[in-house]
């Protein structure tokens, strides 16, 4: 029933004991770090003073922008011959944000991934598929090497070409697969158009889903679709990709693993501590990590700590599914997205004005972006002239936030105005 039982069924003191030991280890050793050293002396802080688990308050949150600000490996507690793999996702502009893994972490990454995976019923007889985009994107690599670890035949399908996905799904007889929610949706659609019935022709039981937020009324439409069991999964780059947190068969909250992660929820506003319970932004302080420990790493996902216990025998506390984030981010196909990369990339091009606005909306199963943008004063009816620009914006955006977005470029003035702060972004997706 566990694959870690010692760590899995802890009690809160043995979670809690444990979670002091390495935090004190943690912030020692982030004293080699460039970044660390000097926020500990710019305020007076010594890894000493951290005596208890309290005593976490007294160290500073860390942001993203502080992994931007010392980008690309200024946040690392490692010399870098030590480390052996790096991850990259997406800064709001210009820089994006790195996570170095020294080989030890990625083994406790993959020993986390295989826990999640074996704790919803996956054993070696299971065929694991990933639909996830490899490369940088962590549910690539992060699930393969946990699949692989826990013993599973691991078939690294990667992202798109949904019939081929079918066909191994059907060849290979996958019984789990790893799929972003909305992409669910698509992959029952497209098996539907090739008359494959999942029930009758594929051994599919277990879905995995996670990377962008869901309900409970969409897990089950999922659930019912495709004839499985469906899963929630939250992790990000910053803490190693997915792994972090995960529902158990239970399917009453996400268990968060305190050996690896200490959680706090705060109010984003005032940055103190919400009552238990109740709803804020999660704040994580990575404590089994070697390369790159990050202290107090505001997630900007907002979620709560669900009170009780789970019937399945794990103390590891609950996450409820996340409700949103405190700051712009949308995420498009499993893809981080700010807004501001868009608008970064729109005013290079001398032909448009700074209106635009952003539409997300399902068409037919899939989730697009639409972007229209406003020609400036230059504003030709040259119909060949406005097409190459339109190929030209679409290709740089494609580059930079990695989804191929709808450009409309509109006569100037044609766009809606707001009354004071510009609405930028419409979200009008289906939760089907
Ligand atoms: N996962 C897997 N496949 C996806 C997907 C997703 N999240 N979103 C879309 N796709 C599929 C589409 O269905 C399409 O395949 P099909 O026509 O055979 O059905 C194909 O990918 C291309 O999609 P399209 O929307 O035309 O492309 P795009 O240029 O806008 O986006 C992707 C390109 C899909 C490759 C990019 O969005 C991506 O890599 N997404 C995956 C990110 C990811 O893995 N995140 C998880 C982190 S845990
Ligand atoms: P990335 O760093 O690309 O893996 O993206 C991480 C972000 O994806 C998180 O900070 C969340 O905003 C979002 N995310 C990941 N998993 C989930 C999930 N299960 N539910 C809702 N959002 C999620
Ligand atoms: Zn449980």
């Amino acid at each position: 029933m566990y694959l870690h039982k010692e760590l899995e069924t802890m009690t809160r003191p043995e979670i809690e004991k444990l979670q002091l030991e390495r935090l004190q280890k943690t912030v020692r050793h982030c004293m080699n770090s460039p970044f660390y050293k000097k926020r500990f002396e710019e305020n007076n802080l010594k890894p000493e003073d951290i005596q208890t688990l309290d005593d976490l308050r007294k160290i500073p949150f860390t942001t993203k922008q502080d992994l931007r600000d010392t980008y690309p490996f200024g946040i690392a507690s490692v010399p870098l011959e030590k480390a052996t793999r790096l991850h990259s996702s997406s800064g709001t502009t210009g820089n994006p944000t790195v996570i170095l893994h020294t080989q030890k972490d990625l083994d406790e990454w993959a020993n986390a991934v295989a826990r999640c995976l074996h704790m919803v019923g996956l054993r070696p007889t299971d065929v694991f598929q990933n639909s996830s985009g490899y490369g940088m994107f962590t549910g690539g690599l992060g699930f393969q090497y946990g699949a692989e670890r826990l013993g599973m035949l691991t078939v690294p399908a990667a992202a798109g070409n949904t019939k081929r996905q079918i066909k191994f799904m059907t060849d290979f007889g996958t019984t789990a697969v790893h799929a972003i929610p909305s992409y669910a949706a698509r992959i029952y659609e497209v098996m539907q158009e090739l008359g494959v019935d999942p029930r009758r022709d594929t051994k599919l039981k277990t879905l995995i889903i996670g990377a962008e937020p869901h309900s409970e009324e969409q897990r089950r439409r999922i659930e019912e679709m495709l004839g499985v069991k469906a899963y929630n999964s939250f992790g990000m780059s910053e803490m190693c990709g997915p792994g972090v947190a995960f529902e158990c068969t239970e399917q009453n909250g996400l268990h968060i693993w305190e050996d690896y992660y200490i959680v706090e929820i705060v109010n984003p506003e005032t940055l103190e501590p919400v009552a238990e319970g109740e709803v804020g932004e999660l704040v994580l302080t990575t404590i089994n990590r070697e390369a790159m420990p990050l202290l107090r790493y505001r997630t900007r996902d907002l979620t709560r700590v669900l009170p009780g216990e789970c019937p399945c025998g794990r103390h590891h506390k609950r996450l409820d599914r996340m409700k949103g984030r405190s700051d712009d981010m949308i995420i498009l196909k499993g893809v981080n997205i700010f807004p501001i990369q868009i608008e970064t990339i729109l005013l290079q091009f001398k032909e448009l004005s700074t209106d635009y606005l952003i539409t997300l909306e399902t068409v037919d199963t899939n989730d697009e972006m639409t972007i229209e943008v406003e020609l400036n004063d230059m504003f030709t009816d040259d119909y060949a002239r406005l097409q190459s620009l339109t190929r030209e914006i679409t290709r740089q955006l494609k580059d930079e936030i990695l989804v191929t977005p709808r450009i409309k470029l509109m006569p100037k003035g044609a766009l809606p105005k707001s009354e004071g702060k510009a609405v930028r972004v419409k979200d009008l997706r289906k939760t089907y």
